[in-house]
């Protein structure tokens, strides 16, 4: 079987330019742009890209947003008045805390500072608390994205065994809490695979759905994919590559040549989840200025 690709990028554009009429109605009915907050600690220069991409598609569907660059050596109480100035901003109806940040910031403390009503992240520990009640506004960007590919081209999850692996508490986790619930787009048998899964193929071989969030080039092979799956690959890891200008080029975590010959459907990389994880902030984005008019509906 050689397998479909499931385009992220072409999914993410019909996305964002359901989001543009979104923002045009809020702006139009309400008077208010929605707005998000990027905050950017440090100079990793991967973190800086998915920041500038965040920035352009808010600026592509009509938002208003802006970046807080802040010094690798920032204090945890900088960061902290950074995003409590945020939260008091009504510009501001999202807040984005780019992750990881340095060792010297404790990272939860920072999470859950930011305003639950603001967090389109979906990270801070009342809205990952909604999720796991089957109830969430906001659902950090890759997971929900990853749900809208599967959707929307077919791959209904219900009834069927999703495998994940991977327990980030920013893909593997909310993943498996989004497909196992009840409901439209989920209602899976979910299954989570880590670093202590003694027998992992045995099980990523049980899969209709496989959702790889490793970090790892190759991690999942040929022989670890039922025939006929859909495999979802969040990866993006940079491998050495004399032939590109940059040195380098991106692959996922999934083995893309020999896995697509024996799946039914496969994500890219890159164009595959990652533009979709952004579609999925400005849909949140849109969440929360409706929530800041209306007020959450329970
Ligand atoms: N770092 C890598 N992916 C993400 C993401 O989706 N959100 C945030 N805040 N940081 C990230």
């Amino acid at each position: 079987m050689t397998a479909k690709i499931l385009d992220g990028q072409a999914l993410a554009k019909e996305i964002r330019a359901e989001v543009a009429s979104d923002v045009a109605e809020i702006v139009q009915k309400h008077g208010v742009t929605p707005g998000l907050a990027a905050v950017l600690v440090g100079d990793d220069p991967a973190s800086a890209i998915y920041v500038r991409n965040k920035r352009r598609a808010c600026d592509e569907v009509g938002m208003f947003s802006e970046t807080f660059e802040m010094p690798a050596d920032s204090t945890h109480d900088q960061v902290l008045a950074c995003v409590q100035k945020l939260n008091a901003d009504s510009r501001f109806h999202g807040i984005l805390v780019q992750l990881p940040l340095p060792s010297q910031i404790n990272e939860h403390s920072i999470i859950e500072s930011i305003d639950p009503n603001k967090d389109v992240d979906g990270i801070h520990p009342f809205n990952v608390g909604k999720l796991v009640q089957g109830r969430p506004d906001f659902v950090s960007g890759t997971p929900a994205g990853i749900q809208q590919i599967l959707v929307r081209n077919g791959h209904d999850p219900a009834g069927a065994n999703v495998v994940v692996c991977g327990r980030s508490d920013i893909v593997g986790k909310p993943m498996a809490l989004l497909l196992m619930q009840r409901g439209k787009g989920a209602n899976a048998t979910v299954t989570v695979c880590h670093t202590g899964t003694k027998n992992m193929a045995e099980i990523t071989r049980q899969a209709d759905i496989l959702v790889v969030a490793i970090g790892r080039p190759n991690a999942i092979t040929a022989d670890m994919v039922k025939e006929g799956a859909v495999v979802i690959d969040v990866g993006i890891n940079r491998v050495d590559d004399a032939s590109r200008k940059r040195g380098y080029r991106l692959v996922g975590d999934v083995d893309f040549e020999a896995v697509s010959e024996k799946a039914s459907a496969i994500t890219p990389v890159p164009g595959g989840v990652g533009p979709m994880t952004i579609a999925m902030l400005l849909v949140n984005t849109v969440t929360a200025a409706r929530i800041s008019i209306h007020g959450r509906e329970s």
